[in-house]
């Protein structure tokens, strides 16, 4: 833990002179934390903090968010710089080392990503136990899981060069699996991976290419695709990376880990919630209805959402939201699309939103997901697709948050309390009594 400690917190059990003393832990940049650790051995209390939006579960120097700024840093590198001017392989080399990469540190990690793109001949098989209408993140989380029993060679999460293959295999083969999920759910052969193409090109070889004939890949698709992965790379302790972190926490092995945090990006809350905004624009149909959508968003008794609307630490535009808009012109003003619905529909919907009370005054701005489905979708991926790619490049997030909690001293098992609320003591009685 940090030891800029300045200043402490007492808390007081009212009615008695029992008290806590709570240090604050400064942070090098957001507000510091009220170490509570000692607060059950003072007082015989918990802390209760249901969704864990006051609660620091760890110390981290890789992803800072200013919420209210709307402010997205990657190892104090400002979101915008890296999406104009990185790329997904240096972003990602950052992401997990910590610094930028110099020439030849790029070189020889494109070069350990790239030589493990291949998956395990074995894996092509599982496929077949799928049916062919899985959704592709099913797939995704039980084929990314069943990694470990292929790669058992570097499990040791205690050797860091093992932790370091492991980091480089899940990186390289997600998006090969993800592709292959997709690929089966057409009926296509898969594709393999080719290793002369960049990250992002060849992510979308992988996806659109046939052995029929031959694939170009787009380089402004690929560009277009390689922001989209940086902008999804990491997200400091959302709900998918702690899920990473607690599987982590035990032990469990970084397939594992990783596979536990595709399953909790999948909620429509989350990740999720790409693929639910073109579901949402699709059924609300043409920009006359949205008025009405509305009125049901802000009917508490109808528990419809606006889909890409609103985030637990964003109150304030969602950088990566801005960005994505950007792109999204761009992607189709590439591509000679000159009236998407979509994204008149998208745009006619966020103006309404942020020009009504109830949006402002909750402070719910478009985020990541509002516009990135309609990009993804003018590229040509399918909807069911969304969440997986989100996957892809969150990986890497999940691997340097693994890695960096493997590696903390101060790391030991997750493992929140509970406000035990149900019957207390009882004796058994025998069913015939009851
Ligand atoms: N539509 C309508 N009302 C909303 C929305 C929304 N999208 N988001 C929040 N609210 C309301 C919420 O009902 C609550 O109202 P009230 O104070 O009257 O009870 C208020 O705003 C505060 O929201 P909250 O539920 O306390 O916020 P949270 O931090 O628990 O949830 C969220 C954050 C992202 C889960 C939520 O905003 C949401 O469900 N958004 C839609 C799904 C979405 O777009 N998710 C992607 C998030 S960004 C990418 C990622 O994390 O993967």
């Amino acid at each position: 833990m940090s030891d800029a400690s300045k200043g402490s917190v007492t808390l007081t059990l009212d009615g008695t002179n029992r008290s806590s003393s709570a240090p604050l832990v400064q942070a090098s940049v957001g507000p510091a934390v009220a170490d509570i650790r000692k607060l059950y051995a003072d007082l015989g209390i918990f802390t209760f903090d249901p969704g864990f939006g006051m609660t620091a579960a760890c110390e981290s120097k890789i992803t800072y968010i200013d919420g209210d700024q709307g402010i997205l840093l990657y190892r104090g590198y400002p979101i915008e710089q890296l999406a104009e001017n990185s790329d997904f392989t240096e972003v990602s080399y950052l992401l997990l080392n910590g610094e930028l990469p110099n020439k030849k540190q790029l070189a020889q990690f494109t070069q350990d990503v790239t030589m493990h793109t291949m998956v395990h001949e074995q894996i092509r098989r599982f496929f077949d136990g799928f049916r062919r209408d899985a959704h592709p993140m099913a797939i995704l989380c039980g084929v990314v899981g069943a990694l470990s029993a292929f790669y058992h060679d570097a499990l040791d999460i205690n050797d860091p060069r093992q932790r370091e293959i492991s980091a480089f295999r899940l990186i390289a083969k997600v998006p090969t699996i993800a592709a292959m999920a997709y690929k089966y759910s057409v009926g296509q052969p898969f594709v393999y991976p080719r290793n002369d193409l960049n990250y992002a090109e060849n992510f979308l070889y992988m996806l659109n290419a046939v052995p029929a004939e031959d694939y170009k890949v787009n380089p402004i698709l690929a560009r277009a695709m390689d922001r989209i992965l940086v902008l999804h790379a990491d997200h400091e302790q959302n709900a998918s990376t702690s899920t990473v972190r607690l599987a982590g926490s035990t032990g469990a092995n970084p397939y594992a880990c990783i596979a536990a945090g595709i399953a909790a990006l999948w909620g429509p809350a989350h990740g999720g919630a790409n693929e639910a905004v073109l579901k949402m624009l699709e059924e609300i149909g043409s920009p006359e209805n949205i008025p009405a959508f509305i009125e049901k968003v802000k009917d508490k008794n109808s528990h419809v959402k606006l889909m890409g609307f609103g985030h637990r630490v964003y109150k304030n535009f969602d950088p990566r939201a801005k960005i994505m808009k950007e792109t999204c012109h761009e992607v189709l003003a590439e591509l000679g699309i000159k009236d998407e619905p979509l994204l008149d529909m998208a745009m006619e919907m966020e103006r309404i939103a942020l020009e009504d009370e109830y949006f402002v005054s909750r402070k719910l701005y478009p985020n990541v997901d509002f516009y990135s489905g309609i990009i993804l979708k003018a590229m040509g991926i399918p909807t069911s697709m969304f969440t997986v790619l989100f996957a892809v490049a969150r990986t890497v997030g999940w691997v340097s948050q693994w890695k960096e909690m493997i590696e903390d001293p101060a790391q030991r098992i997750g493992r929140p309390r509970q406000v035990y609320t149900g019957a207390t003591n009882r004796d058994y009685t025998p069913v015939e009594k009851r």
